[in-house]
């Protein structure tokens, strides 16, 4: 019996009085231990925020007829999102001065933990198989004609970047009170490590051993590893033997430091349940496992608002508008009013701002803090196994504490922006025309829309975007775009000078902050509450967690770290 051990254990029936998208909930158990889809963490709405929810909006969103993507204010089509690519986001890339590898990858679990555009259909189909733009291509295809005289793909004879349209609440016919198309995300919205235990029952079941309140993973070489699929389809194979690795979010394989953060949590959880077991031996697998998932999530929790986010807002910034707090004990601040639905902006913009500070190649290094070894990011991309040969686990999980990252402009590495995904093709997708495809298609507003949102001047000439944007780059705004009204999100928030202290400008630092604000309040369950259904003492255990004790309680092997692991060691 799972519900022996609660107290507090209350059935609330009730009516669904809305119909946003999401699960269908019919009755809520009030305890304290997470849903794996998010439901029921609001009991007067127990269905928002759970896979398959609609985007909030941070502001009306902008697209062209029927849904289809906007066109300039001149009536011509936007600047094409390679030709901005090349343009805009070259590979003139400096390192970045404070943080690690491992502050941006945390970023992308975090990134991941909130959201996952819900795609609609196989994006294989948007090109042909030799990478060529198709005039006839399945419906559901927004893919990017790459202009001629591009320099990284007219070399290869490729002219087309596959994208597929993102599924709305119109597909599905819910939150039909909507007076727009609102894309569907397929993760909840909560940063409850869901990438680890599974957001459905079906999934989750697959994911546990079912004793000792433990996870299922692999013995191999006398360590964890996540088990390995069979029929997952998006890894790089060199070997009939290599597999994908099987956990909560299929995203897991996409780059080896991602996959490292992933596999430290999923040890993480079942370090945590080996040690209640022996402090209290008497608990059944049910009460062990979810205790150490209550812990594993706070500390989640924890890391990510106070050490990451902290480099990436402005830690004064975040005490002063209530994310964080200074004061030790529970906080209490939930409100049953905040929708916990991830902003769009947020999801399709402001987070994405990162890919340009992700490091073309990734660094071995050893114990002695010394780099021995290092890989093209385009040959460890959806190759999971190669994390399993030689010692390269611990080679890449002290070289991402080591490496810097790329700066916060515009900038970016080629790896991620010709050479994604290439596998065995002559050159690969860009990331960037990638995401400023898929932030139109999404509908985002304007740059000057959230400008004006965030309290920024809204622009009526180019020439008022040199508050915030250095000359050069309105100049090239002038170039690309007819009318400042036309600018995207992305493109405008990423050109913005970098406040100091933070990753980005105003524009993209102000919807993180009230994505991050929204995202503590609305979440019934968050660590510092106390119906999170820890105790105080355990919360002020909770807030002794790191990044480092995290990756050194985690890797067999590494026997030592600087103590912030996201902060460079500063050079003698
Ligand atoms: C090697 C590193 C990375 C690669 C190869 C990568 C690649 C991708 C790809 C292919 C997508 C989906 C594009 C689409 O079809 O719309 C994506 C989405 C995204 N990425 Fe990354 N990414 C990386 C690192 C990061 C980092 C470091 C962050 C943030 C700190 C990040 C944040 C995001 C976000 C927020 C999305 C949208 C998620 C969603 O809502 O669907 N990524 N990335
Ligand atoms: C480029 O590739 C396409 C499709 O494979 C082919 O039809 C075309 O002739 C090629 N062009 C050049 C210049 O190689
Ligand atoms: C959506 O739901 C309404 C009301 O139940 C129904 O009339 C309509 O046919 C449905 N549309 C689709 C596309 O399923
Ligand atoms: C709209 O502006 C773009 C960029 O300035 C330009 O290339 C295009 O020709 C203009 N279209 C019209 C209809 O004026």
């Amino acid at each position: 019996m799972i519900f022996v051990y609660f107290i507090l254990t209350v059935f609330l029936p009730f009516i669904l009085t809305d119909d946003e998208c999401g699960v269908t909930v019919t009755k809520c158990v009030n305890t304290n231990y997470r849903t794996l889809s998010g439901e029921c963490t609001n009991l007067k709405n127990p269905n928002w925020g759970t896979p398959q929810s609609t985007y909030d909006r941070f502001a009306q969103p902008r697209y062209g007829p029927d849904g289809t993507i906007r066109k300039a204010v001149n009536g011509s089509d936007l600047p094409n999102a390679r030709l901005v690519s090349r343009m805009v986001y070259q590979d003139n890339t400096l390192p970045e001065k404070r943080l690690t590898m491992s502050a941006i990858e945390t970023g992308q679990f975090v990134a991941h933990d909130l959201s996952f555009a819900f795609l609609d259909g196989n994006t294989g189909l948007c090109c042909s198989a030799s990478q060529q733009w198709l005039e006839e291509k399945p419906e559901q295809c927004r893919s990017v004609k790459i202009p001629e005289n591009d320099p990284s793909y007219e070399l290869y004879n490729v002219t087309c970047i596959a994208v597929t349209r993102s599924h709305t609440n119109k597909d599905f016919n819910c939150s039909t009170n909507l007076k727009y198309d609102e894309q569907l995300t397929e993760t909840n919205a909560f940063l409850d490590l869901s990438l680890i235990y599974g957001l459905t029952e079906e999934i989750h079941k697959t994911l546990r051993a079912y004793k000792d309140g433990k996870l299922k993973l692999d013995i191999r070489n006398g360590q964890e590893w996540f088990l390995q699929s069979k029929t997952h389809l998006e890894c790089f194979f060199s070997l009939s033997t290599d597999r994908c690795y099987r956990t909560g979010d299929s995203r897991v394989d996409q780059n080896p430091l991602l996959t490292i953060i992933h596999l430290m949590w999923a040890r993480e959880h079942n370090r945590l349940a080996s040690k209640l077991k022996s402090l209290n031996p008497n608990w059944n697998d049910e009460k062990l496992f979810q205790t150490a998932r209550q812990i594993a999530i706070a500390e989640h929790q924890y890391i990510t608002y106070y050490e990451l986010l902290p480099l990436f807002l402005g830690r004064e910034t975040m005490l002063k508008n209530n994310i964080i707090h200074k004061k030790p004990g529970f906080i209490n601040d939930y409100d049953e009013n905040i929708r916990p639905h991830i902003y769009n902006e947020h999801a399709q913009a402001g987070m994405r701002r990162f890919h340009t500070m992700v490091q073309g190649d990734v660094d071995l290094v050893n114990e002695e803090g010394c780099p021995y070894r290092n890989a093209n990011l385009r040959d460890v991309i959806n190759k999971p196994h190669w994390l399993e040969e030689r010692d390269n686990f611990n080679g890449i999980t002290r070289g991402m504490n080591n490496q810097p990252a790329i700066a916060p402009d515009t900038f970016t590495r080629r790896e991620m922006s010709s050479f994604l995904f290439i596998s065995n093709k002559p050159v690969g997708a860009d990331i960037i025309s990638i995401d400023l495809q898929r932030s139109r298609i999404h509908g985002l507003a304007t740059y000057n829309d959230i400008r004006e949102k965030c309290g920024l001047k809204k622009a009526e000439t180019f020439d008022d975007f040199l508050d915030h944007i250095e000359p050069k780059k309105v100049k090239l705004l002038k170039e690309l775009y007819d009318h400042p009204n036309s600018v995207d999100l992305l493109v405008g928030g990423t050109m913005e000078r970098v406040k100091e202290g933070t990753m980005a400008g105003p524009t993209f630092n102000c919807i993180m902050l009230k994505q991050f604000y929204k995202t503590r309040k609305s979440d019934r369950l968050w660590f510092e509450n106390s119906q999170s259904g820890l105790t105080e003492r355990q919360l002020s255990e909770i807030r002794k967690a790191s990044i480092s004790k995290l990756f050194c309680d985690n890797a067999v092997g590494i026997k030592t770290m600087q103590k912030h692991g996201f902060l460079q060691v500063s050079k003698m």
